[in-house]
């Protein structure tokens, strides 16, 4: 189990990537995200979680170069847009969102979305710009068993991350346990499902067992289950209290409990269905 904030997991290709991150998305470009980012570098993370898509990779960049802490000591995440995806096209993008960051290197790219036809193409321009060595891990997001399954059968790398929705209300137990079995870390976006476990009766009464927030139970839930999380807040007092989730360890009664809570209900859109950019 990680035991601070800077706690890393080994991807399958070597590569350690922190535990817990910040996301970024809905964060404005500019000073609220420049602010953000700051706050959460000044405050012991190491890895950001952007997207082409959020349109904020240049506020990260330079947040990232007026944080004073060295780019290696960071783990820099974005991700390729739907409407990028194929081969060049996938090329070309990463090119803009590394001059927008700012960076000579990407730490991980990600596929937003599987969509429906294009990934496997997409993936060939990944596998290259990681064998090229511009990113030092390359992953997914949003991709079921079924599109891994797919994708697996013909890549030559497989991909070092699955991001997903994950969270109490999600539980995703049958893709946890194939990317634990396939050596795909899984990472869980929306951990908060937005803001909208914070007033679970069950969540509140087992932080209240713990002396810690329903935000930071949940967080060392993620962590329990061996899933990155990288919650967002523009607020420094939340940051800080997101990362301090290393001082306790819920039972395995009360990982079930919280487990129990799934109804496979997603505040965001379902991978299968989803087309927007496409
Ligand atoms: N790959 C994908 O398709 C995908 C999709 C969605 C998200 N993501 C990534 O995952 C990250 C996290 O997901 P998310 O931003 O959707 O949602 P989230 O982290 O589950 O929740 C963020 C919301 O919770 C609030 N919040 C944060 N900490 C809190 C605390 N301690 N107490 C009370 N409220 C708190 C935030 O408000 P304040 O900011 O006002 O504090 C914000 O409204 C994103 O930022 C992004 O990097 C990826």
């Amino acid at each position: 189990m990680p035991t601070n904030l800077k706690d890393m997991t080994t991807l399958h290709n070597g590569v350690k990537m922190p535990w817990m991150g910040l996301g970024v998305f809905k964060v404005t470009d500019g000073e609220e995200v420049i602010q953000s980012v700051k706050a959460g570098i000044r405050n012991g993370y190491t890895s950001i979680d952007t997207a082409s898509f959020y349109k904020n990779e240049e506020g990260v960049g330079q947040a990232i170069r007026e944080s004073g802490v060295p780019r290696e000591d960071l783990f820099i995440t974005t991700k390729l847009w739907n409407a990028d995806q194929g081969y060049e096209s996938t090329l070309q993008a990463f090119e803009t969102s590394l001059d927008k960051l700012g960076l000579d290197y990407l730490d991980l790219y990600l596929i937003h979305w599987p969509g429906k036809d294009k990934y496997k193409e997409t993936w060939k321009a990944f596998e290259e710009l990681y064998k090229q060595g511009r990113v030092r891990a390359i992953g997914v997001c949003n991709f079921q068993v079924h599109h891994l399954e797919d994708l697996i059968a013909s890549a030559e790398i497989k991909p070092m991350v699955n991001q997903v929705e994950f969270h109490p209300h999600l539980t995703q137990k049958e893709l946890l346990a194939f990317c634990k079995n396939e050596g795909i870390q899984l990472e869980a976006w929306s951990p908060l499902k937005q803001g909208k476990l914070l007033n679970d009766p069950i969540l509140l009464e087992i932080a209240h067992k713990y002396n810690k927030s329903v935000a930071q139970v949940i967080l060392r839930w993620d962590l329990q289950h061996g899933v990155i999380t990288i919650p967002k807040s523009v607020k420094e007092q939340r940051i800080i209290d997101n990362s301090n989730v290393f001082d306790f360890e819920l039972s395995s009664e009360d990982m079930e409990k919280i487990d129990g809570l799934n109804q496979d209900s997603r505040a965001g859109s379902h991978p299968d269905t989803m087309s927007v950019g496409f």
